[in-house]
């Protein structure tokens, strides 16, 4: 016999009420198990500072509203597909129990995602004030990122702090950060902070740090060759006096330092003091890969380096300078963008200026 169409006439029976009774204590132990889970003993994800233990509660929250939906929607899934499954006695154009017009149903399933969507606003939103909004207060500094490491600014202290970032415990800070080359982020996992580094936009953090330790830095915005390296920095949170002795070193260190943001250096470099067989050894790691030890013509990216400073085809260095030791570290330090195509700076190539100084006294001995 076909079975006819009907509206609505679904009864539940007795199977729906028990599969009704196991899901909610399936969610109950779902909610359970997270309020008991401690995120905090997960291994390098202590909470060091405000707010962290309010984004963990945040986590936490959306776990258990996330495990229960899913207990709940794939449960019922289940059973109402085994429930109403196409019986041996259907007709073959038979199609499903239609339900609408159900004005019990449509008012819980619009009441209860209005009222979760609703908290998790004011929840989020409450936590998003105190790192976004309030005014700024305690310690204000400045983090500047850069490839591939993190400059910082303190009050007080000129030009910038090249050293791991110092935390007292306790004061809240204010953090601004900003990038210098291309988009970075700055993200300290145990305070659940994260920020992108934008050049020309400054994006700030508040916080107090609250757990004596040293805490990694990780930058999680692919940032050229290097980005997997850019994650050595730590902030260090200790006690006022250790940290106020810290930041007086750096105020006396860098007494004469320029406040000025320095995109590259623009220091000159000592020639005198550098090591041939040093910047051999650098030149295999840094330079290589673009520059042959061969005569000019043998190109790789770039020309090749062998007698630099003494081929008199080639009296001029590429980008049009005298060959001389001091141009050449110039161009080191600069980098170069032109006819060749370009060659990364100093900076960019994460080397100092005291390896410009042997790499130059190694190729001008190339003859
Ligand atoms: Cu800086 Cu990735």
């Amino acid at each position: 016999m076909a079975s006819e169409n009907r509206d609505p006439a679904v009864r539940v029976d007795r199977t729906f009420w028990l599969v009704t009774a196991l899901l909610a204590v399936l969610s109950i132990i779902a909610i359970v198990a997270t309020i008991l889970w401690r995120v905090q003993d997960t291994p390098n994800l202590p909470e060091a500072a405000v707010p962290a233990d309010q984004i963990d509660a945040l986590f936490k929250f959306l776990t258990a509203s996330a495990a229960t939906i899913f207990i709940v929607v794939i449960g019922y899934l289940l059973y109402f597909s085994f429930a109403f499954r196409r019986r041996a006695t259907d007709a073959p154009d038979a199609i499903g129990v239609q339900i609408h017009d159900s004005r019990p149903l449509e008012f819980w399933w619009t009441a209860i995602p209005t009222i979760f969507v609703i908290v998790l606003g004011i929840f989020s939103i409450k936590i998003w004030y105190g790192i976004q909004v309030q005014p700024n207060s305690g310690l204000v500094v400045e983090s500047i990122g850069h490839q591939w490491y993190y400059d910082f600014r303190y009050p007080g202290v000129h030009g910038v702090v090249t050293d791991e970032m110092h935390l007292p415990i306790g004061v809240p800070v204010t953090l601004h950060t900003t990038a210098q080359d291309v988009i970075h982020s700055f993200w300290v996992p145990a305070m659940r902070l994260k920020a992108d580094m934008v050049p020309g936009l400054i994006n700030t953090l508040r916080f107090t740090p609250t757990r004596a330790g040293r805490y990694k830095i990780i930058c999680t915005e692919f940032c050229g060759t290097q980005h997997g390296a850019m994650q050595k920095q730590v902030v260090v949170i200790e006690p006022q006096p250790r940290f106020n002795a810290w930041l007086a070193g750096w105020k006396k260190k860098n007494a004469h330092a320029s406040d000025a943001v320095a995109t590259t250096s623009t220091a000159t470099v000592n020639l005198a003091s550098g090591d041939g067989a040093a910047g051999q050894t650098l030149f295999s790691q840094k330079c290589s890969a673009c520059h042959a030890l061969g005569p000019f013509s043998q190109r790789i990216v770039g020309p090749g380096l062998k007698g630099v400073l003494h081929d008199p085809a080639h009296p001029k260095l590429v980008n049009g300078d005298a060959a001389t030791p001091e141009n050449l570290a110039k161009i080191i330090q600069k980098g170069y963008t032109g006819d060749m195509g370009h060659m990364p700076s100093e900076a960019e190539n994460a080397i100092a200026d005291k390896d410009i100084a042997n790499l130059v006294a190694y190729l001008s001995k190339l003859k």
